[in-house]
């Protein structure tokens, strides 16, 4: 035995599974039987008596989970840092354990109130006493992590815990003596386990299968080359061997109904400690403030969530409700993440959102010099379709060129400042890095508008056939404004609009001038021509919509036909494309980009095969659009969205509710989405502007 190591123990007088805080627990209410859990519990007891000293504490009636004194605190040296239950069923504990740590000469520290943190169930020692672990995610808010820090003097590790059955550390990850370690890497998120690798050498990385894990595997007490938990598979047993351990397996069935097995049922009150290790927190936190219809928009809700799904914990520290439907609400959130990187990560997403940083915090954008043409500074700062600002020099600059996925390029003396795609960056170039001063500008949604966009956009399935028709008014009415004050409309569409029969509606808005360019790919425009010339798409008969023999390869002798033209252009010059989308384009000199794409036939002169060039020719024909309709081409519709900032209307239609999601999910106000026929659509939508006389009707004359 081994006198100088003590654990501390607590019957099970008044064990039992008296309510469900974890998923084990659950339909195990009142299933574990005593006389089997107090024999199981004894036999740890004796064990851990051959291997160490235990001392008990007096069981407290009405707190049945007191058993596990993992739970009680964390202590290292003549320090002991009581637990704050996350769950009010077990916080009826702190008291008792409190005196407990009391009575036997420990210094006692105590966390803020609402600062859950679940003692050593959540805190181990690395066993050479060089850190600490800490995990976070269920019972223990990262928030704790640096009090640890301070108050015993170490370096915390924080991991972040990601399967509800694994709520504490102690049930996926068990130092053990000479650095190893045996853990669930499962149990731990992507960051988290990056974390351990670094720390912990591979050979000594002890990874278990869900199969040990769930036995509570990694739930073992460690004493010198001794470990002993509830089972281990074969396999473990013999890494354990070659590891030089021995295991020594005990049945705690009946504490495993209640979530804990053999280190959940003691608590080491003399840790080992190397002289070196002192304080360090990676933890950090900043505080953000976010303004606007926080509650209607779900503002709130988002900022907190990918907070929480990033790594990282909040704390509100104020919210200001707007109380009238129209007021904004102003909040301010301490966000903690346990490395910068996390941080950095989570700020930047918060900052999407709209979020700023506090006044006193404002600080310039860093930025940084490319090095090397067309490749940004890693931590370069990727932007949104929302409207942009940077600080240079204690100004705030607006971004120029706003849209989404690219780099912020500041100019020489800090005046100006541009998204810049990565392909475009040059050597010398600053580009802003980091998260620091930078901000967003969401558009206030309020109520309203949201309500309008939900009732607009067809959420689930086929939209009601006057769902359709309403939206339909709005466009056209929209449409009409647009035209009438010489505005400008984009569309994309895919071929799928000439096989639905689209095409003659599509060339009367063409003609009637609702249309200011037509972006594409080679299909759209060859099955459009292949219907001029031909009467099919894609072989279809368009009048009887049956297909014609041989009709596969009408598409190719257009597409051969045009070729010997040159250009769609020229084969309208000489007369022998006379109607059709791509006809009224040329007649009405309507630009048109056609990007190509691996499956194109021919392709058709037109068509850019270089994707660059079509890219930048997209992006120059969108510039000023006031809306895009973007008719049933899911690649051209992303491509467009992703060059288009905010505040530009977006219509996705396409019989494919995927589709319109997808488009819609870049979260304006100013998107529509229509899930139907597009053929159908775009008849509706001509037979809407003919009804429509005058956008502004005359006023009758007194
Ligand atoms: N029923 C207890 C709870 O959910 C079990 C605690 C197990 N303890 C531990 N250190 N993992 O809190």
């Amino acid at each position: 035995m081994t006198e100088s190591i003590r654990f501390l123990m607590c019957a099970p007088d008044h064990y039992d599974v008296d309510y469900v805080i974890n998923p084990w627990m659950e339909g195990n209410i009142h299933k574990s039987t005593r006389d089997r859990a107090v024999e199981q519990w004894q036999k740890l007891y004796h064990i851990i008596k051959d291997n160490a000293t235990v001392d008990l504490v007096t069981p407290a009636k009405g707190w049945p989970d007191m058993v596990f004194t993992a739970n009680a605190g964390l202590v290292l040296d003549n320090k002991a840092i009581v637990s704050r239950f996350f769950h009010k069923e077990r916080q009826g504990e702190e008291p008792h354990f409190k005196e407990w740590f009391e009575d036997n000469g420990f210094a006692v520290y105590e966390l803020p109130k609402d600062l859950p943190f679940e003692g050593a169930g959540d805190a181990l020692l690395d066993r050479e006493g060089r850190w600490l672990w800490a995990g976070y995610g269920f019972r223990s808010e990262l928030d704790s992590h640096p009090y640890l820090a301070k108050w015993l003097d170490i370096e915390v590790i924080s991991l972040r815990l990601i399967d509800d059955r694994f709520y504490h550390l102690d049930t996926c990850f068990c130092p053990l003596a000479g650095g190893y370690l045996l853990y669930y890497p499962d149990a731990f998120d992507f960051y988290s386990n990056k974390t351990i690798e670094m720390r912990v050498p591979p050979e000594k990385r002890i990874a278990i299968e869900e199969a040990d894990a769930v036995n509570f595997a990694c739930n073992a007490v460690n004493v010198n080359s001794t470990v002993i938990m509830n089972k281990a598979s074969e396999s473990l047993q013999k890494r354990l061997a070659d590891a030089g351990f021995s295991v020594i397996q005990t049945p705690l069935t009946e504490f495993l109904k209640a979530g804990g097995a053999s280190k959940c049922l003691t608590l080491r009150v003399t840790e080992p400690r190397i002289e070196e290790a002192h304080a360090n927190v990676p933890v950090e936190s900043r505080v953000i403030q976010l303004k606007g219809h926080l509650l209607d928009a779900g503002i709130m809700n988002q900022a907190l969530d990918l907070i929480v799904e990033g790594g990282g914990s909040f704390q509100v520290i104020d919210f200001n409700l707007g109380e009238q439907r129209q007021s904004t609400s102003a909040a301010r959130v301490r966000v903690s993440a346990p490395s910068h990187e996390v941080m950095e990560d989570i700020f930047s997403q918060l900052i999407d959102l709209g979020a700023i940083a506090p006044p006193e915090q404002v600080c310039d954008a860093i930025t940084e010099t490319v090095t090397l043409a067309g490749v940004a500074p890693d931590d370069f700062y990727v932007t949104t379709i929302y409207p942009t600002e940077v600080r240079v020099n204690n100004n705030w600059v607006a971004v120029q060129n706003q849209r989404m996925d690219g780099a912020i390029v500041v100019s020489g003396d800090g005046t100006e400042a541009r998204c810049c795609i990565l392909r475009d960056v040059q050597v010398g170039d600053r580009v802003v890095v980091g998260v620091d001063g930078i901000r967003t500008n969401r558009k206030v949604e309020n109520r309203e508008q949201l309500n309008k966009q939900e009732f607009s956009f067809m959420g689930a399935g086929v939209s009601s056939e006057r769902r359709v028709e309403l939206v339909v008014e709005q466009i056209a009415w929209e449409l009409r404004q647009i035209r009438d004050r010489g505005g400008k409309v984009v569309i994309t569409a895919g071929p799928v609009v000439i096989h639905t029969g689209g095409a003659k509606h599509l060339s009367r808005l063409i003609r009637d001038g609702y249309v200011q360019a037509l972006l594409g790919g080679n299909a759209i425009a060859v099955h459009d021509i292949e219907q001029a010339l031909m009467g099919t798409s894609l072989g279809v008969d368009m009048q009887r919509g049956v297909p014609v023999r041989g009709g596969h390869r009408h598409h190719l002798k257009v597409i051969n036909s045009i070729r010997r033209y040159g250009s769609i252009a020229e084969a309208v010059k000489q007369g022998f494309l006379t109607k059709g989308v791509m006809y009224e384009c040329v007649k009405n000199n309507v630009p048109f980009s056609l990007a190509g794409s691996i499956r194109d036939d021919g392709p058709l002169p037109d068509t850019r095969m270089d994707l660059i060039q079509a890219q930048t020719e997209y992006s120059k024909l969108i510039e000023g659009a006031e809306m895009i309709l973007m008719l049933s081409t899911m690649l051209h519709s992303i491509g467009v969205g992703n060059m288009t900032p905010a505040g530009v209307k977006m219509v996705c239609v396409d019989i494919n509710p995927a589709v319109v999601t997808k488009l819609s999910d870049r979260g304006s106000v100013e998107s529509v989405g229509v899930v139907t026929d597009v053929g159908l659509f775009l008849s509706l939508l001509v037979q809407q502007l003919d009804r429509l006389t005058s956008p502004y009707p005359v006023s009758q004359s007194v």
